[in-house]
């Protein structure tokens, strides 16, 4: 097990630290950003199904449903083909309207969760086509698909999905990409700024992977926290509830994620001087809200950990901590600010003596109900 865990001391490190090399095994033959294009075979053979569809559902559980839940802006905002995106067990369960026209998208690491697998058996009972994105090569959900993608990530170990997360967001962004072009609803000076920003990506992540000391002095300082909030606007929205899930899978600590926005409805009451806030606040689309968000915060005495982009002012001037993320587009930012809060939680959790790996009571694919 030691050599498997290649010098790293849990899996989960090593599975966070394979990021950058993982999202270049999923741009494989697929991301051809000199020549302009991307190539996916699931897409171009069924490319008239896309170009028809009225709607995609996306049905996933845990992590892959917070993936879905950044595809759902994707594509929405590139190729402008409405999405919903669904838990599979309530999908499953509530008689949901699908027809031949819909395109239901699977996301799951590993291939096998029951209750996804049973949505995409009740939607093909339907009509609707199938696409997953699936990581294991051969498992049941990449088999009862009509078509799909596979992320290429390597073998997951840790049961905190890491490296699955960001390669499922990287191919739901080329498939975003591929059907925004063949739409038409992307210039194609567009479509070639975006392959090139993505071919950077990896560099990125692994810049962004640079925070961990810094990132190990945070946790140090917050491991004794009962509770935490962690809010995101956007792009970013599905990356709070991501590192929420990340800090409670294996450190037990309770933690919520929140649209930044909403915090207003309900959370406000909950902060004080014992509450730290991780706010991700990179520099495009909602900042300057984010940043009155965070300054209601302050005023509450809450403790502010500040997800910022490389060399930010303001936010450096509010909040408590900041960890630096590198500049990149917006539909890219969340391969990018999941990576310290994947940190955050795996030092907290060493911290606290947990079994980071193989936390209590959960399991890393739930094949039964
Ligand atoms: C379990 C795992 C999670 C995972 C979820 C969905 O809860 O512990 O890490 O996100 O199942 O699994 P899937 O294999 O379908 O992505």
């Amino acid at each position: 097990e030691q050599i498997e865990k290649g010098g790293y001391e849990h899996f989960m490190l090593k599975e966070i630290y394979e990021q950058p090399s993982a999202i270049l095994d999923t741009f494989r033959g697929r991301l051809l950003a000199n020549e302009g294009i991307i190539k996916m075979s699931g897409i171009e053979d069924n490319m008239k199904k896309f170009l028809n569809a009225d709607r995609i559902i996306i049905v996933a559980c845990g992590t892959s449903w917070h993936a879905g839940l950044v595809a759902e802006y994707i594509f929405e905002d590139l190729a402008r083909i409405p999405v919903e995106v669904e838990y599979a067990s309530e999908f499953r369960y509530r008689n949901p309207v699908i027809t031949e026209k819909d395109i239901v998208i699977a996301i799951s690491q590993s291939g096998e969760t029951a209750d996804t697998l049973a949505a995409i058996k009740l939607a093909k009972s339907k009509g609707a086509f199938v696409f997953g994105v699936c990581n294991v090569v051969g498992s049941s959900i990449a088999r009862e698909s009509d078509a799909g993608a596979y992320t290429h990530a390597g073998p997951e170990i840790g049961v905190a999905s890491t490296k699955a997360f960001t390669t499922q967001i990287t191919v739901l962004t080329l498939m975003a990409l591929r059907l925004a072009r063949a739409k038409g609803t992307m210039s194609s000076s567009d479509f070639r700024r975006h392959l090139i920003e993505l071919e950077l990506i990896p560099d990125k992540v692994k810049k962004a992977l640079e925070s961990d000391a810094y990132v190990n002095t945070v946790a140090e300082i917050y491991k004794d926290a009962k509770n935490c909030l962690y809010l995101g606007r956007g792009y970013n929205f599905p990356v709070a509830l991501e590192g929420a899930l990340k800090l409670k899978e294996i450190s037990y600590i309770h933690a919520e994620g929140y649209p930044a926005a909403e915090m207003k409805h309900g959370p406000i009451a909950l902060i004080d001087e014992q509450m730290p806030v991780i706010v991700i606040a990179t520099k495009k689309g909602h900042y300057e809200k984010v940043v009155s968000n965070i300054q209601e915060i302050k005023s509450r005495s809450g403790k502010i950990i500040g997800i910022v982009t490389e060399g930010d002012e303001s936010v450096r001037n509010l909040a408590d901590h900041v960890i630096e993320v590198p500049d990149c587009s917006e539909s890219l930012s969340p391969l990018l600010t999941t990576i310290p809060l994947q940190l955050l939680s795996y030092h907290i959790a060493v911290k606290l003596g947990k079994n980071v790996d193989q936390p209590r009571n959960l399991a890393k694919s739930v094949t039964v109900e």
